[in-house]
């Protein structure tokens, strides 16, 4: 996504803009009339493909390629527009021009940077180290600020991208420059080969059921926008006790009775909890195997400390009558200290074998600069794999034996598989023990990995099965592809969810279904071997897909970002019954 974050593309207008709105509001009124009737003119018209490939790139008008690439190349301030058609319908590319604050990719924050000279910096992050940071202006000119020199770095709610870029362009013109960004497609041609990245995935003819499954939505305002839930589970052992977790640090314990629903806020972490940009905040819950005897849970999360964002996962305990948090303190077993603010990371499972598996993003900015998920040196781009019933002397767990790089002394021993970008949800088939995940692509691809111990996942050498970088290539490395991958036509941002092991006479048995937070579709796959046999869309959530969760019946669950969880309904639909037959 750009990522998530997914989570989170800051969709507040920032309240500075609101105080000059509520200022001046017979002018606002009249810059959003003025921008309404850019609006409705292009959604109403066709333009010129040719005069608004023209308009983007001339110089002397709008200069948008003074910051755009369109080759897929990435290599300046904003993001790549080169499958704009794809991702966005006509009303969000225009949306996109005509307020670019309104809703900010992610990955694209404006960071603003301050010396202790008192010189100020903005920009996108293009590089962040210990050295320092480098920002690429809305000049195209990059900066680079030792880190000695910062006094403060913090991330902004306004776009880099200049308001009124339209002011200049008659309605035809902008409608043209609508046409051309529409027309911006990722060519078939292109990805045919892959067997793995269908150019057409085919749609069920009866989309599944998606039932609401609390009655009213779990959601809080935060200035002018909802932000929302990260995760939902069942309590283990009781089939009516459900935890849903919000970003913002909120988890509640909804339980299902004969009289209705009771909902009871579980834990406020709010104060602790960071979440105010990227795809940070309250991201998981997972529950000990031997939860019902030790009432042990972890809590996956962001705070920020010293100017930089750290990913914690803490043990916690529940109260002996499994209502409330016991209040013990909790006890933390790793953390992680991100470069940029993107790519946390964000699922903890434990796996049939009792070991804790925590996953972690490379942690941005766009592109992997510094090379982390090929740096086995580092955690971050990887999936752990955690003993925690065994704390040693300077750490609260162990490393497993078998784990595969435990030999190797340049290679950390929690890996258990690397190269991922920003690996936001995965599960264990409960059958079978695979271990399925969803890595959020960069420009052009989203991608799902069955993950085997020791392996390679590519990123930033590749996105999905197309190379993407040499930078960090090293000749003595094998890249495992993914199962499925999918382009922009189907979503910006994969959120991976669980292998159906409900009713076993339904032809979604054994499938994965995962989904996309941007596009909301939902997908079926089925594979062997770890090649695709076979992927459909299965239905589209109401909600950004922010998260899936599972009951022990084996009912799949979706988690609207917006508030709502909805049932999975398979049963009036067949995954081979599509469209096209
Ligand atoms: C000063 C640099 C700059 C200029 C000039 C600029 N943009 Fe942008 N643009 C950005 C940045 C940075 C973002 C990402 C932040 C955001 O979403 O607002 C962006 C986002 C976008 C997006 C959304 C992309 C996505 O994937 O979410 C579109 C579409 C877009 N710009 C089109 C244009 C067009 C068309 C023009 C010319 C009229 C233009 N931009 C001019 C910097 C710029």
């Amino acid at each position: 996504m750009k990522t998530f974050i997914k989570l989170l593309p800051c969709v507040s207008l920032s309240w500075a803009i609101l105080g000059l709105q509520l200022q001046g509001i017979a002018q606002t009124t009249a810059a959003d009339r003025d921008r309404e009737a850019y609006r409705n003119f292009a959604l109403n018209h066709l333009g010129d493909v040719k005069r608004g490939e023209e308009l983007f790139h001339d110089p002397k008008r709008l200069a948008c390629s003074n910051c755009h690439t369109t080759d897929g190349s990435a290599g300046k301030a904003g993001p790549d527009l080169f499958a704009a058609g794809d991702k966005f319908g006509r009303g969000d590319l225009i949306k996109a021009v005509l307020e670019p604050s309104a809703s900010i990719a992610v990955g694209y924050t404006t960071v603003v940077v301050t010396t202790k000279t008192g010189a100020e910096y903005q920009g996108i992050l293009k590089k962040s180290g210990d050295a320092g940071v480098e920002l690429m202006g809305a000049d195209g000119k990059l900066v680079s600020i030792p880190t000695a020199d910062i006094a403060s770095q913090h991330g902004s709610e306004i776009s880099l991208m200049p308001e009124g870029l339209q002011a200049g362009l008659t309605h035809e013109e902008f409608t043209d420059l609508v046409e051309y960004l529409a027309n911006l497609k990722q060519p078939a041609n292109m990805l045919a080969s892959n067997r793995g990245m269908p150019v057409d995935i085919p749609e069920l003819a009866q989309p599944v059921g998606l039932k609401p499954f609390f009655t009213e939505p779990l959601a809080i305002p935060r200035g002018r926008v909802l932000t929302g839930l990260t995760a939902f589970h069942q309590m283990p052992g009781h089939s009516n006790v459900f935890f849903v977790l919000h970003q913002k640090g909120f988890i509640w314990r909804m339980e299902k009775t004969a009289d209705g629903e009771k909902k009871n806020l579980f834990a406020d972490m709010t104060e602790r909890v960071f979440s105010d940009r990227g795809p940070n905040g309250l991201l998981d819950m997972t529950f000990h195997p031997d939860f019902l005897k030790n009432r042990k849970y972890y809590l996956y999360y962001q705070i920020f400390e010293d100017g930089k964002v750290r990913s914690i996962i803490e043990e916690k305990q529940v109260d002996e009558a499994f209502e409330k948090d016991s209040g013990k303190p909790a006890c933390e077993i790793i953390r992680f200290t991100s470069v940029a603010e993107d790519h946390s990371g964000g699922c903890i499972e434990f796996g049939p074998d009792g070991y804790l598996y925590v996953v972690m993003g490379d942690t941005g900015p766009q592109t992997d600069p510094n090379g982390h998920a090929q740096d086995t040196s580092t955690l971050l781009g990887t999936i752990m794999r955690i003993d925690v019933d065994h704390p040693t002397d300077d750490r609260a767990y162990s490393i497993p034996k078998d784990n595969p790089f435990v030999k190797r002394s340049d290679v950390r021993p929690e890996i258990w598989a690397y190269g991922f970008r920003n690996p936001w949800r995965f599960c264990f088939d409960r059958v079978t023990g695979d271990l399925w995940l969803g890595d959020v692509g960069q420009n052009r691809v989203e991608e799902v990995d069955i993950v085997q111990p020791g392996h390679n996942y590519g990123w930033n050498v590749y996105e999905g099965f197309e190379p993407f970088s040499n930078e960090y290539r090293y000749a003595d490395r094998a890249y495992t592809p993914p199962v499925f991958a999918y382009r922009r036509k189907y979503g910006a941002s994969v959120t991976g969810g669980f292998v159906y092991r409900g009713d076993k006479d339904s032809s979604f048995y054994g499938t994965y279904i995962c989904g996309d937070y941007t596009s909301n579709l939902l997908f079926a796959l089925k594979q062997k071997d770890g090649v695709l046999e076979s992927a459909r869309v299965i239905g589209k959530s109401p909600q950004p897909v922010v998260s899936f969760g599972e009951d022990e019946a084996g009912n799949i669950y979706v988690v609207g970002f917006n508030g709502m969880i909805y049932q999975i309904d398979f049963s009036k639909t067949e995954f081979n019954k599509t469209k096209e037959d």
